[in-house]
């Protein structure tokens, strides 16, 4: 085995992805050394990318998500898994409680060094067999943006049959997730996007309607025709969290787990303690969430919807890809 491997290194915020020779890491006693197939971008990386992120550490390899195969365990970790395809949890030490991570909890990418580059390495606790029935690619699509939405969905949305569920910015890789496995629940699936086709893709792979979230009363569309909604997976906060509060069924639940468009400014309380709506955040998932989640997408063999597939020397393309909200669904590294 050669000692150094490719990598897409972030010299500095702000500055592109240089691809680098740099030395294989080494597993430590509970360690695995997997060498890389696949990667999933998520928009993290390209937050960290830009400088938009806390705790940038200069010269880290970015890349939260793969597939790959185990070439090396540290010496406590069984060696059964040497050769085994496997996926990853990219989030590492989150703890004992399932309510909320621990404080050491940290996710591959940064500041540890993550999947894109030809090896990476990860705590074995981290590590587990792919849905058989998804592709390399489709299943490096699967973790960072799968966890997200199924603990924003199923942990803390709480969604049950027949409710009604709205989903922003469907063509987001994790707003995508949630529309996937929202369709084992309810049939009722609403979206928004800032594009026709993307809603109209959505409807096509289940959703029931959709609406410009660029629309100044888009809220008020979705409410003449739909009455409310009982739960909302959103990623982007915002401006549009005022108009989510209003159309909000009585004790609904509103999941945020993100802020593609930025703070909050105004949000009328009153409403929420006249209605008794729950406003909840999610990050990522647990060990049991991850677990769960990958139960769920063998069970009904459900695929993750990817956008487009690029090289290791690409990495940059694929950056701004994501950056100007192009895609529909996950855009994946080959190494
Ligand atoms: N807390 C966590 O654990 C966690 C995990 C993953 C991601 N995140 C965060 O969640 C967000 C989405 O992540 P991602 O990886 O799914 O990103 P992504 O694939 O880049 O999705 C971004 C999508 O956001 C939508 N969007 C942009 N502005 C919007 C607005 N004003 N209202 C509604 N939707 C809007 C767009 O949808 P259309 O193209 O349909 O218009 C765009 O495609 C990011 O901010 C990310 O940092 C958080």
């Amino acid at each position: 085995m050669a000692s150094t491997m490719r990598a897409a290194v972030l010299p500095e915020p702000g500055k592109p992805l240089e691809i680098r020779e740099v030395p294989i890491p080494e597993p430590l006693t509970n360690e695995m050394l997997i060498k890389v197939l696949y990667a999933g971008i998520n928009h993290r990386d390209v937050w960290i990318q830009k400088g938009l992120y806390p705790g940038i550490r200069k010269g880290v390899i970015l890349g939260s998500d793969c597939v790959g195969i185990v070439e090396k365990v540290g010496s406590e970790v069984d060696s059964a898994w040497i050769g085994k395809k496997v996926i990853v949890n990219p989030g590492i030490d989150w703890g004992p409680r399932r309510e909320v991570q621990s404080s050491s909890f940290h996710i591959l990418g940064n500041p540890t060094n993550g999947t894109f580059a030809e090896y990476v390495v990860v705590p074995a606790e981290n590590v587990y067999q792919p849905p058989l029935h998804l592709s390399d690619e489709e299943a490096a699509a699967l973790p960072l943006a799968g966890v997200t939405a199924y603990r924003a969905l199923f942990y803390r949305g709480k969604v049950k049959e027949g409710e009604t569920v709205l989903i922003t910015g469907i063509g987001g890789g994790v707003a995508l997730m949630a529309l996937k496995m929202a369709t084992t629940v309810t049939d009722k699936i609403i979206v928004t996007s800032s594009s026709r086709e993307k809603i109209e893709r959505a409807i096509e792979l289940g959703a029931s309607d959709g609406f410009f979230y660029t629309q100044e009363d888009w809220h008020k569309q979705l409410a003449s025709k739909w009455g409310g909604v009982d739960v909302v997976i959103d990623g982007a906060s915002g401006p549009n969290i005022a108009k989510i509060i209003d159309i909000l069924n009585p004790a609904g639940r509103l999941v945020i787990y993100g802020q593609t468009a930025g703070r909050v400014e105004q949000l009328s309380t009153a409403k929420v303690f006249w209605r008794h709506l729950n406003i909840l955040g999610s990050t990522m998932g647990s060990p049991s969430d991850f677990e769960e989640m990958l139960e769920l997408w063998n069970t009904h063999k459900l695929k993750p919807v990817i956008d487009r597939l690029y090289s290791l020397d690409e990495i940059n393309k694929a950056f701004e890809w994501m950056d100007n909200a192009k895609q529909f669904g996950k855009i994946v590294i080959k190494v």
